[in-house]
């Protein structure tokens, strides 16, 4: 419940709008009232009129024409309170969704790493749909319903304080009742909510990656899972139905004891001459009015729990710990630098970093890149030289030791300021739906249509992009499923050239380019790289040689330090790489020569 509340003081500029709904209830309610009143003074004047007194058929008439304009009124008024709850509703479903997707967007990426999209967004649907839908409910039927409650409550009291004690007490015992429900019914939904947002979680990334499902020819593993979460969710609602029906006869058997009482006594005040006909019409009336929330009380209680579930799981997101403050429409800070050349702009000091509590990807990693350095990193698969690049672009804290950005500890720099300093190309190039020319500009939204163009010739991209239909209009699919692996890493290249960052971090970024393509964006990158620091990342040997400095690591530690010439020396890594890539030609040399003998 006081999540419910959170969640209305969360939108407070709706303020107004709850007012109007309010009014709108009152009115409704009062309107709803006026008619029994009204049946009361015809029932009255109808046994009048029998006995021969009363105003005659004039008189009723009259009384009717009373009734035809309250339910005029009533049906007005109730249908304009309809609109402003629907209005309510989707304000706040916008504010809500704004706000959720805000928050997400501030999220350290840890959370992300453990979550699936499809989570993310089944469970955004779902807590704010319900929460909005009862809300809307709320005001337009049950506020109107509860008003007119405790009004036939205080009449029924004026003529029977007694009666109106019994039907009082309908309510606290009801709710009790319900209370005692409510615990293992949420412990059902939660658990039905669960198997929702794996199987939405999994939908959404087997569709996202359906190649792969098809190539292993895995579509029926995937839908009997999928299946299995959703049989899952039949089980626990026949479970959490069949114990809640059997709850509600419990609790309404209860009521109609009472009702049975209410009735008694009304009925032998009536015939013992105590009420009139009209008080006795008037408050079957009234009762019958107070009842009905009662009997609607069950749904009304099943949708609060449902809304209240679903605002526990948003303020669950909405209550993680950020990384950063709150996202501004500013534009990014410029991407400049504080260090002179020569000075160090990345400092790692002895660095630690593990993923998870137990296991160190980063065992305490010493080096610094001097500004206009370019420095390559060498190490196995799987050794954290993509980790680096990620800690740093500040997205996840380290765990022991600093780094240092331009001088600054990347703790105390602010987010967006570091990240502006930062251009990366990824690993695995990551675009998104739309256009080339959306893509490329992702870089530096508000690009000129040259400096887009300019990157892409720099990158070696404007020659295919030209090609394609549609040129840099062209739709490139969900991640840029459109383009082979080779193109998106040119756009990739071409996206972090138009970010124009003073530091920047190559991972991998030519590795799915043939040998010709690989040197001519190479030469791109070259050009990128002139004037900057850089950090680079490759298998390739060839990408490398040209760097000042190699770093190779090792079991999370750096192993060798030193230029390409003076690591060939060594036994280490590189050396070894080195070799073995000269054996591979020879090996490659031997093929070719055995094909022309046989050629
Ligand atoms: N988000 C993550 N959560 C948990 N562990 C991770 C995460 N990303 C990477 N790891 C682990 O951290 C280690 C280092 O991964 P990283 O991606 O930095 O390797 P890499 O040196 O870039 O390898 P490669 O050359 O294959 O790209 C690996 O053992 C990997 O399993
Ligand atoms: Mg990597």
């Amino acid at each position: 419940m006081r999540s419910l509340i959170r969640i209305l003081g969360v939108a407070r500029e709706l303020l107004p709008a709850y007012a109007a709904i309010v009014a709108a209830g009152v009115l409704v309610a009062a309107t709803g009232l006026t008619v029994p009143f009204i049946i009361k003074a015809a029932t009255d004047e109808v046994v009048a009129g029998l006995s021969g007194g009363g105003a005659g058929v004039p008189g009723v008439l009259w009384l009717a024409f009373l009734l035809l304009l309250t339910d005029v009124a009533n049906t007005i008024i109730s249908n304009i309170g309809g609109y402003l709850g629907d209005v309510m509703a989707i304000r706040l479903r916008s504010i809500l969704s704004r706000n959720y997707f805000e928050k997400l967007l501030r999220l350290p990426q840890r959370y992300f790493d453990n979550e699936l999209t499809g989570t993310i967004i089944s469970r955004l649907q779902r807590s704010i749909t319900e929460t909005t839908a009862f809300l809307n409910m709320f005001a337009n039927n049950f506020l109107p319903m509860l008003l007119s409650v405790v009004a036939a409550l205080v009449i029924i009291g004026w003529y029977s304080w007694w009666l109106a004690l019994l039907m009082l007490a309908v309510y606290p015992l009801f709710t009790w009742l319900t209370a005692l429900t409510s615990r293992r019914w949420q412990r059902l939904e939660t658990a039905k909510n669960l198997e929702f947002d794996v199987a939405g979680g999994r939908f959404a990334e087997v569709v996202g990656q359906i190649r792969v499902v098809k190539s292993f020819v895995a579509e029926p593993r995937e839908l009997a899972h999928f299946n299995g979460r959703y049989d899952a969710t039949i089980g626990l609602t026949r479970e959490q139905s069949a114990y809640w029906h059997k709850m509600d006869v419990a609790r309404r058997g209860a009521l109609n004891l009472i009702f049975f009482g209410i009735y008694s006594i009304i009925f032998t005040a009536t015939i013992s001459g105590e009420f009139t006909l009209g008080v006795m019409v008037l408050l079957i009336q009234l009762v019958n009015m107070a009842r009905q929330p009662v009997q609607s009380m069950s749904f009304l209680v099943d949708a609060s729990q449902r809304a209240i579930t679903g605002c526990r799981d948003y303020f669950k997101v909405m209550d993680e710990p950020v990384e950063s403050a709150a996202v501004s429409a500013d534009a990014p800070p410029p991407p400049t630098l504080r260090t002179r050349p020569g000075e160090p702009v990345v400092v790692f000091d002895n660095a630690r970093f593990g993923y998870t509590g137990d296991v160190e990807v980063l065992r305490g990693v010493s080096f610094e890149v001097q500004r206009g350095e370019r420095v390559a990193f060498v190490g196995e698969s799987g050794v954290g030289k993509t980790t680096m690049t990620s800690l740093l672009l500040g997205l996840y804290p380290l765990t022991g030791g600093k780094l240092l950005v331009d001088g600054r500890d990347v703790t105390t720099v602010p987010l967006p300021e570091l990240r502006a300093q930062v251009g990366v190309v990824f690993q695995d190039p990551a675009l998104f739906s739309g256009t080339i020319r959306e893509n490329i500009a992702y870089g530096r939204p508000g690009a000129s249509e040259a400096e887009i163009v300019t990157a892409a010739r720099r990158s070696h991209a404007h020659g295919f992009i030209i090609a394609l239909p549609g040129g840099y209009d062209a739709e490139i699919g969900e991640r840029g499923v459109k383009l082979s692996g080779g193109q998106k890493q040119r756009i990739a290249v071409a996206r972090a050239m138009l970010k124009d960052a003073p530091i920047l971090v190559l991972d991998e970024a030519t590795s799915s380019l043939d040998s010709k393509a690989e040197r001519l964006v190479q030469e791109g990158l070259e050009e990128l790289m002139s004037d900057r620091t850089s950090l680079i990342i490759a298998h390739r040997l060839s990408t490398i040689s040209s760097v000042d400095r190699i770093i190779t690591l090792r079991e999370g530690l750096i192993e060798e330090i030193g230029t390409p010439a003076e690591l060939a020396r060594t036994n280490g890594i590189y050396a070894e790489l080195l070799a073995l890539q000269a054996s591979a030609s020879k090996a490659d040399r031997k093929r070719l020569q055995r094909y022309e003998i046989l050629g």
